[in-house]
């Protein structure tokens, strides 16, 4: 088969690590099926970029036998919101309807059923449930993501030069949305030596977050101390942005298992499957720099 011949789906194509693995596998010459939730600016402009865009609901398994319909190899993302474990079960049982195609499931890297956080545990149960639906599957284990510091609790606090969050002397090999989508498209293209596996994906380098603070205090040209906080304080804070309950205390789990060293290790993954070392701390920065000045 050639690599034009192969359809693959894309779920969550609208959001952060879907929209990159759509674009990074049409870069690869991949035929690339996105699922959105509906037809927005966002879907045309992966209409745009190639993908042929299907509109699906994850809580209604009519619309995921269609989107599944011929394809390849399948990403099932679901956001950090309600409905996993009903998502995943539709997923599955859809999967297995349409012929099977491997599944590359995005769950967490401190994924736990003793986590306090709701989403951490209900990724832990998802990953149950796919692997005992006897689907093929791929179990995806990222740390955190670059995006953190764009996060609306996070970026007024850097642009005054500090990193602030309830982190302790946690770790992170903290990687970026870019590379996962890279990674992503790469096991959308060749998965069948993956299937069974749990994969962790990180950034280049492990790292507390005081030397995230002095990557970007070199990068943006500007002092960034990191400031350990209170953490009911800090979940305060993201409530008062209107995030929704689920989400806010799936936050204070992450936060809770960060400081506890949860989300700490290193590998080189995305390096091996992509033959691109992933983007740093000071990269991303670089990249951003202008809305993490405050210029934009
Ligand atoms: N942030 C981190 O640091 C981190 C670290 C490790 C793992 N993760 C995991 O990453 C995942 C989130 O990935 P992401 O950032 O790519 O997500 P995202 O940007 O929130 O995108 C999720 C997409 O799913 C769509 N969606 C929502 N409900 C749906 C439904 N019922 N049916 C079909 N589609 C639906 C959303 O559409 P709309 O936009 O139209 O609502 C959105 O485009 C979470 O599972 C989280 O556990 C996150």
């Amino acid at each position: 088969m050639s690599t034009s011949d192969r359809r693959v789906l894309v779920t969550g194509a609208a959001g952060g690590t879907g929209g990159a693995a759509v674009r990074e596998a049409l870069a690869l010459g991949l035929t690339v099926r996105a699922m959105v939730r509906t037809l927005d600016d966002r879907a045309r402009a992966l209409a745009d970029q190639g993908a042929e865009v299907v509109v699906g609901d994850f809580q209604d398994i009519t619309t995921l036998r269609p989107a599944l319909e011929g394809t390849d190899a399948a990403y099932f993302v679901h956001p950090m919101r309600p409905g996993l474990i009903q998502a995943t079960v539709n997923f599955a049982q859809a999967v297995k309807e349409t012929g099977g195609p491997p599944v590359l499931n995005l769950s967490q890297r401190n994924t736990s059923r003793e986590s306090t956080g709701i989403s951490t545990r209900e990724t832990n149960l998802s990953q149950e449930v796919f692997t005992w639906s006897g689907v093929d599957v791929v179990h995806l284990r990222p740390t955190m993501f670059l995006e953190w510091f764009l996060y609306p609790w996070i970026l007024p606090n850097l642009r005054k030069g500090k990193l602030w969050m309830p982190a302790g002397a946690g770790t992170s090999s903290i990687v970026g949305t870019e590379d996962l989508g890279r990674a992503i498209a790469a096991l959308l293209k060749e998965p069948s030596v993956h299937i069974g596996r749990t994969i962790p994906l990180s950034g280049p380098a492990e790292l507390g977050q005081a030397q995230m603070a002095a990557e970007l205090s070199d990068a943006l040209g500007r002092e960034i101390v990191y400031e350990d906080c209170d953490l009911d304080e800090f979940v305060a804070t993201i409530a008062a942005f209107g995030v929704p309950e689920y989400l806010v205390g799936s936050i204070r789990g992450i936060m809770i298992d960060y400081r506890a060293g949860r989300l700490g290790g290193a590998d080189d993954t995305i390096e091996k499957l992509t033959g691109r070392r992933p983007m740093s701390v000071a990269e991303f920065a670089r990249k951003h720099a202008a809305l993490l000045n405050g210029a934009e």
